[in-house]
């Protein structure tokens, strides 16, 4: 079996259609681990993993963590509140100090779009991107993918609409990418002030009509009005965001039978999503949750230079 290509993983933009190939066959082998009793193996011992948090996360945080743990690899978990960056040392001088330790890979998520790239480029461990700014997040496009490809079988030829806040997501630029390379045909959806005008340029569908984008959708992905990054006023108000761009059950009534709704979290019931919807059987937002830990634990195998497994049965 291949490796991966690459000493990072930074974007989707780099990765090819084998890397993607590669990190979900080798994710969907490894999901088997998180349902044994004792859930650990030793494909990572003695290595070091830093986790290097910049901005706030629950699910991307914790996902990594047991990953990691589950990989068996020594962990630190670097806070920035708690740490010399509240005392003005710079970014690069942070990793320099941490790189001085000897970590084999380091997770970062930062508010700055492009500082995994930095620390790629200066750094010997292998950089992966846990988030930056307003550009990508790659594991949770991967997650998404795994989500996706175990339920439907396949990525390709399906309908994908993502509605939301597009302009502020780092998710929405990683999955249409994802997605659209993969051969799957991405819709994007939200009000014409939260969807940058050369969105197609990434290969996808752009509508402001969310009957059109749901309209024969094999999978529905909601996201969240990201108000901290929003320095204006986009929408009128939350009651007529939620009329315009909300999922409903009737909405859902458009999709394709079977569809599936998904949301990367954290979810703001009543706002972009009706509770209904988000805890409907149609709904695999707990799915997303639990395939992290198997992408994540596939990509932090593939870094450590181990070469891709292959799932013991076809994926479903
Ligand atoms: C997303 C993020 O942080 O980019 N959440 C996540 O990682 N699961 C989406 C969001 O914050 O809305």
């Amino acid at each position: 079996m291949a490796s991966l290509s690459q000493k990072d993983l930074l974007s989707i933009e780099q990765l090819s259609v084998d890397d993607i190939r590669l990190v979900l066959d080798t994710a969907e082998a490894l999901k088997e681990i998180s349902s044994r009793a004792v859930k650990k193996v030793p494909a990572l011992r003695g290595k070091t993993v830093i986790n290097l948090f910049f901005e706030p996360s629950t699910r991307t945080r914790s996902s990594f963590e047991l990953a990691e743990k589950r990989l068996s690899a020594d962990i630190l978990n670097f806070s920035a509140s708690a740490s010399s960056v509240t005392k003005g040392e710079t970014l690069l001088d942070t990793a320099r100090n941490l790189e001085a330790m000897s970590p084999d890979i380091i997770v970062i998520r930062h508010s700055s779009a492009g500082a995994p790239h930095l620390l790629g480029r200066e750094c010997r461990s292998s950089v992966v991107n846990a988030g930056d700014g307003m550009h990508e997040h790659p594991t949770q496009a991967l997650l998404d993918a795994l989500t996706v490809r175990s339920l439907k079988g396949r990525l390709e030829g399906l309908k994908i609409a993502i509605i939301g806040d597009i302009s502020h997501s780092r998710v929405a630029r990683s999955d249409t990418l994802l997605f659209h390379k993969m051969g799957a045909e991405v819709w994007v959806c939200g009000p014409p002030t939260l969807v940058p005008a050369d969105f197609h340029l990434l290969g996808a569908r752009v509508t402001s009509l969310m009957e059109e984008a749901i309209e024969g959708a094999d999978v529905v992905m909601m996201l969240r009005l990201q108000n901290e990054r929003q320095k204006e006023a986009f929408i009128p108000s939350a009651r007529e965001y939620f009329t315009l761009y909300g999922l409903s059950r009737e909405r859902m009534r458009g999709a394709r039978k079977n569809a599936i709704v998904m949301h990367p979290g954290p979810m703001n019931r009543g706002v972009e999503i009706e509770s209904e919807v988000a805890d409907a059987d149609y709904s695999v937002i707990l799915d997303q949750v639990a395939n992290g830990v198997a992408t994540r634990m596939a990509v932090l195998y593939l870094l450590s230079g181990k070469s891709g497994l292959k799932p013991a049965r076809k994926p479903r």
